[in-house]
């Protein structure tokens, strides 16, 4: 298969290349002009960050300072081969794995980010328990209106790129499907002591969900805007709503310098938000009623800056579902995205999906990865977001209707992980010293 004698534009090669994956996708997608092109900015494993989750300062950001996440993205969901604790080997096996990945490419997003967790499964192969400021429990449904599938795998890899050849290559290097990347020996692959039990990929940034908009969950009429980085129309994740890399690393103990991450999958059924909504009342469903009142959100949003300005709005919530028959998404989460300062609690780094997780269907989804210090928080915020005291204040507002977004997305996946710090990331005791 090549996909490169012209009649498909380069970009396009690419995307189809990381959403097929498996062994030689790159190759199989890849003409010879191609594997020849520009090598990406090699690594120097002495730089990398002692936190997996830094990657704000080796990304872009727009003119208002606001992170731009890779624009290509892969979740490697792996369980180790062996029942039991994993073996001094094991653990020298995954940590050539990932350092094969440090010496091929900058940490950045013309090279590669990359982290890996670990699920509340793997921890209890161990007899000691994880340290008392460390909580990770089994995934939990958080609505009564919900029920997703557990992802108890062993652990997830993160890779993100803004180039789809850089996180192709990085993940064969990882499955063993090719002996170098980027002009390195992958001597060790990952697969070596784990197995890949789920692969998603998924993809974020202006233009990319307006090209890949012909998926189940999207309406006819190419609805979703060019300018809008989410299938949803809108911008995403300002600075100001975000919580800091360092407000959700954990400080203390063993593990300082990690931190938990909630990764959800969702599906989008975008057939009433598009074609029943005018922009306003995607406004209003999306950040509150408040926003449409005072005419805050232009287009996608970009006019927002660095700062959505929902705290405005946030104690209005109840009022405004009284009023307005309507709440929106952002005003009912930051009720509880706050701590006693004021300060924001989660670090969202969703990114979309045409992903159907066990089917060869392209439906409009999204992985939806949120980094805090404890699971607890990210827990709490869901619940708010589900609104269950706003349908109580009006019969206007109900479980799925004219409560923020949620007639429109479905919660398919969710598991829990904690990211160890750097120096702990190669299959972690509960409690590693040094
Ligand atoms: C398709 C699904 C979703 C879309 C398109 C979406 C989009 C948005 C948008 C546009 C905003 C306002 C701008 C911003 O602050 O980023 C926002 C805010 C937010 N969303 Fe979502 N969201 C989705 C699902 C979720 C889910 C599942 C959660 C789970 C907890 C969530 C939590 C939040 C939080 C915490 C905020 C920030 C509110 C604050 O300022 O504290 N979102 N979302």
């Amino acid at each position: 298969m090549d996909l490169t004698d012209g009649s498909v534009p380069r970009r396009d090669v690419l995307k189809t290349a990381v959403a097929l994956g498996g062994a030689g996708a790159l190759a199989a997608c890849l003409g010879e002009a191609d594997r020849n092109r520009e090598p990406a900015p090699t690594g120097d494993p002495g730089a990398k960050p002692a936190r997996q989750h830094a990657w704000n300062d080796a990304v872009r950001t727009d003119e208002h300072g606001n992170t731009l996440l890779p624009n290509h993205q892969v979740l490697l969901y792996v369980t180790l081969d062996e029942d039991g604790p994993p073996t001094t080997e094991d653990r020298r096996a995954v940590e050539a794995a990932l350092s094969t990945l440090d010496r091929a490419y900058e940490w950045g997003n013309e090279g590669l980010v990359h982290s890996v967790a670990y699920s509340r499964a793997y921890f209890d192969r161990f007899e000691t328990a994880l340290p008392d400021n460390l909580e990770l429990p089994r995934p939990r449904a958080l609505s009564a209106f919900e029920d997703p599938t557990f992802d108890t795998q062993d652990a997830v890899l993160h890779l993100a790129s803004d180039r789809a050849d850089v996180v192709l290559e990085a993940e064969e290097a990882l499955t063993g499907d090719r002996q170098t990347a980027n002009g390195e020996e992958v001597a060790t692959p990952l697969t070596e002591v784990v197995t890949v039990d789920s692969r998603r990929t998924g993809f974020v940034g202006a233009g990319l969900p307006a090209e890949r908009q012909d998926a189940a969950g999207i309406p006819d009429g190419e609805p979703v805007p060019e300018a809008s980085p989410l299938f949803m129309g809108f911008e995403a994740g300002f600075r100001g709503n975000q919580a800091t890399e360092d407000y959700v690393t954990v400080e203390t103990g063993p593990m300082a310098g990690g931190t938990t991450k909630v990764v959800s999958n969702i599906r989008q059924r975008l057939g009433d938000w598009y074609d029943e909504q005018t922009h306003d009342q995607r406004v209003t469903e999306l950040f509150s009623p408040g926003h449409t009142e005072a005419g805050l959100v232009e287009g996608v949003g970009s006019n927002l800056g660095a700062n959505s300005e929902v705290d405005r709005f946030v104690d209005d919530t109840l009022a405004d579902a009284r009023e307005h028959g309507r709440v929106g998404h952002a005003q009912k989460a930051a009720r509880a995205n706050r701590d006693s300062e004021g300060n924001v609690r989660l670090l969202r780094r969703h990114f979309e999906s045409t992903d159907d997780i066990g089917s060869d269907q392209q439906v409009a989804s999204l992985h939806f990865p949120s980094l805090q210090r404890h699971v607890g928080e990210f827990e709490a915020v869901r619940r708010a977001m589900n609104g269950a005291d706003v349908t109580e204040a009006t019969p206007a507002v109900r479980q799925r209707v004219n409560n923020g977004i949620l007639e429109y997305i479905f919660v398919r996946r969710r598991g829990y992980f904690l990211v160890p710090p750097r120096r702990h990331r190669a299959l972690p005791r509960p409690r590693p010293e040094g």
